[in-house]
This record gives structure tokens, C-alpha cells and sequence, in this order.
């Protein structure tokens, strides 16, 4: 089967085959080698990107204006503080203007909803650049780092040890389900992933050989090439700090949980940013098991590969070789 991109959105990546989600993870790869070998090109000249940011943002924002603009694409930054977004008109009519102007658009906020509403009415590219319920770019570069460690990833346990039921957590149960990667997710009980996810990721899993798992007991880490964590509190949650300190201290990321991994080549992954002393200590995230700047980096990398394949080239099968040029 043939991949097929030129046109997509990449909402939540459910809707993204394991065919496809390896050709961009190769893509980026392709492209992080041009990049160190000082490559220039200008593949989104005459394209235009807006960026939608209900939530702040260092990486997101910079991975997509960096990668878009230095291939001679006008990448146009809009807080909701400079525009419309459904407030005083609709959100499918802001979409729908958007889409008169822009090649694409990039949205980051807090719901799902408005990133399916900006895709439905817009007519281009929808690139979720995290909501509340996923982080599907973010899960791109967090496996595009896996690899660099440790080659293909299937067959390979993450574990993710912190808010079990957060976007980052999702996106990479959806991921490694699709990926054949084995995934679990350590947390209370009280932050158990939603039951519905797991139910659509299930059969996704068997499907691939990927196993998934959900416990609170952080023996769970014991083999696992990766460790990977998050804030405790998630943006748009900030009331709910001192309770998730209460609930998630005994879960932080620390050289004791590195070490009982088992394994001396295990690697310790975050998003970013990251609150070192709560969720991870500055040993581990500053120390030599630590991917976090490589992973940090491949934002770019993955989010340039998503752009390319959906707004560049011909319409038709994704040739890697075609749209490099
Ligand atoms: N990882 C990530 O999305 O970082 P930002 O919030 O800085 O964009
Ligand atoms: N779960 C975090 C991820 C930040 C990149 C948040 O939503 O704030």
C-alpha cells in the first residue's frame, strides 16, 4: 500500500496506519541528516502557516516557525488575545476564513473539538500542536529519539511513569499501539488512563504485537529501554498542583527508578519543559541517560517531515526522494 499524505491533517494520529507514521518518522530522519550536512532548500516558498495558540509554547511554536520559514514559508504567529476564535464570530467561520489565506494551520489549546472544527471548515492542513486530549507531534519525536538509541522500536518497552491520564501519556499509547512498542503506563489509581482510549488502542496493540500496560507499582520499569515523564500538572490545570504533588511524589523519575530498569543503556525521555525536583530529578534529566534535548530537537525535524508530506509535492504516493528535492 502506498502512503498517501499531500492534504492531511494530523489530528490525534488514530487515524494515521503504521505505514504511514514510519514513513514520516524516516522522512525526519532524511531530513535531520541534510539539516547537519548544511543543507538549504525552500520547498514551502509562496506557503503560508498560520499559528493558533490558546496555550504557551517554546518548542511547538519553534519547531513549526523555524522549520516552515526557513524553507522560505511566512509562518504567521496569532495568540487568541490577537484574534477572533469563536469569540464574536464562529469558529467554523474564523476556520473558514483561515483557510482562504493560509496553506495550513497549526493549533494548540485546550479542546480536541477546535482542532476537528478548524479541520472540517478550513479545507487545508490541520496540525494539532497539543489540546487536552493528545500531543500527536510530540509522540513523532519522542520515537524518532527512540530510534537513535536503539534502532528499530518495535519489540521495545517505554514506560511512563507520571499523570497516566494527560495528553503526552495518550498520544503515545496510540503511538506505540500502532508501532508494535510495548507501553506502560505507571500511575495511581487516581490517574488511571481513560478506559475508553485503551479499549480503541487494544485491539491496535494486539494487532502490531505491541503490549500494553496500565499498573501503579514502579517495579514495572524493570527492562525497559526508556523511562519518560511529564509535568505533574498539565497547562489548564495549575489548581490542581498540590494535589498531583500529593498523589504522584512517590513517582518521581529519580537515578534509583533508572536504575531499577535492570539495564545500563536504558534512556530517560521527556516533553519538556520539565519542573526538575518535582516529576524528574536534575540528576537524571541533566545527566548521560538523558535524551530530552535530542528528543526537544526532533520536534523540528518530525514537524518539517508532517509539512512536507502534507503540503508539499504532487498529489499522489509520498516519494521521500520526490519531496526532498
Ligand atoms: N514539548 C512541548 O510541546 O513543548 P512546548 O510546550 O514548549 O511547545
Ligand atoms: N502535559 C503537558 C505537556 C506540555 C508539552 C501539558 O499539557 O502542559
Amino acid at each position: 500500500m502506498s502512503v498517501v499524505l499531500k492534504g492531511r491533517s494530523l489530528l490525534t494520529l488514530l487515524d494515521y496506519t503504521e505505514e504511514e507514521i514510519r514513513f514520516l518518522l524516516d522522512f525526519a530522519k532524511k531530513l535531520k541528516e541534510e539539516n547537519r550536512r548544511g543543507e538549504l532548500h525552500q520547498r514551502f516558498a509562496g506557503k503560508t502557516l498560520a499559528l493558533l495558540f490558546e496555550k504557551r509554547s517554546t518548542r511547538t511554536r519553534c519547531a513549526f516557525e523555524t522549520a516552515f520559514g526557513e524553507e522560505g514559508g511566512h509562518p504567521v504567529f496569532l495568540s487568541t488575545q490577537d484574534i477572533q476564535l469563536g469569540a464574536k464570530e464562529s469558529l467554523e467561520d474564523t476556520a473558514r476564513v483561515l483557510g482562504r489565506m493560509f496553506s495550513a494551520i497549526q493549533y494548540r489549546g485546550f479542546k480536541q473539538s477546535t482542532a476537528e472544527t478548524l479541520a472540517e471548515y478550513s479545507g487545508v492542513p490541520v496540525y494539532n500542536g497539543l489540546t487536552d486530549s493528545f500531543h500527536p507531534t510530540q509522540a513523532l519525536a519522542d520515537i524518532m529519539t527512540l530510534e537513535e538509541s536503539f534502532g528499530s522500536p518495535r519489540g521495545k518497552t517505554l514506560c511512563f511513569v507520571g499523570d497516566g491520564r494527560n495528553n503526552v501519556a495518550r498520544s503515545l499509547t496510540v503511538i506505540c499501539s500502532k508501532l508494535g512498542i510495548n507501553f506502560t503506563i505507571i500511575t495511581p489509581g487516581a490517574l488511571s488512563p481513560d478506559p475508553a482510549l485503551l479499549e480503541i488502542c487494544k485491539p491496535l496493540a494486539a494487532a502490531s504485537g505491541a503490549l500494553l500496560r496500565v499498573t501503579g507499582d514502579l517495579a514495572a520499569v524493570k527492562g525497559a529501554e526508556a523511562i519518560y515523564t511529564d509535568v505533574w500538572a498539565s497547562m489548564g490545570e495549575e489548581d490542581k498542583k498540590e494535589e498531583r504533588r500529593r498523589l504522584l511524589s512517590p513517582y518521581q523519575v529519580n537515578q534509583a527508578l533508572m536504575d531499577r530498569t535492570g539495564r545500563k543503556d536504558s534512556i530517560f525521555l521527556h516533553c519538556l519543559p520539565a519542573i526538575k525536583g518535582e516529576e524528574v530529578s536534575a540528576d537524571v534529566i541533566d545527566g548521560e541517560r538523558s535524551r530530552a534535548w535530542d528528543e526537544a530537537e526532533n520536534r523540528k525535524h518530525t514537524i518539517k517531515a508532517l509539512m512536507l508530506a502534507t503540503l508539499g509535492g504532487e498529489t499522489g504516493p509520498c516519494d521521500s526522494q520526490r519531496l526532498l528535492l
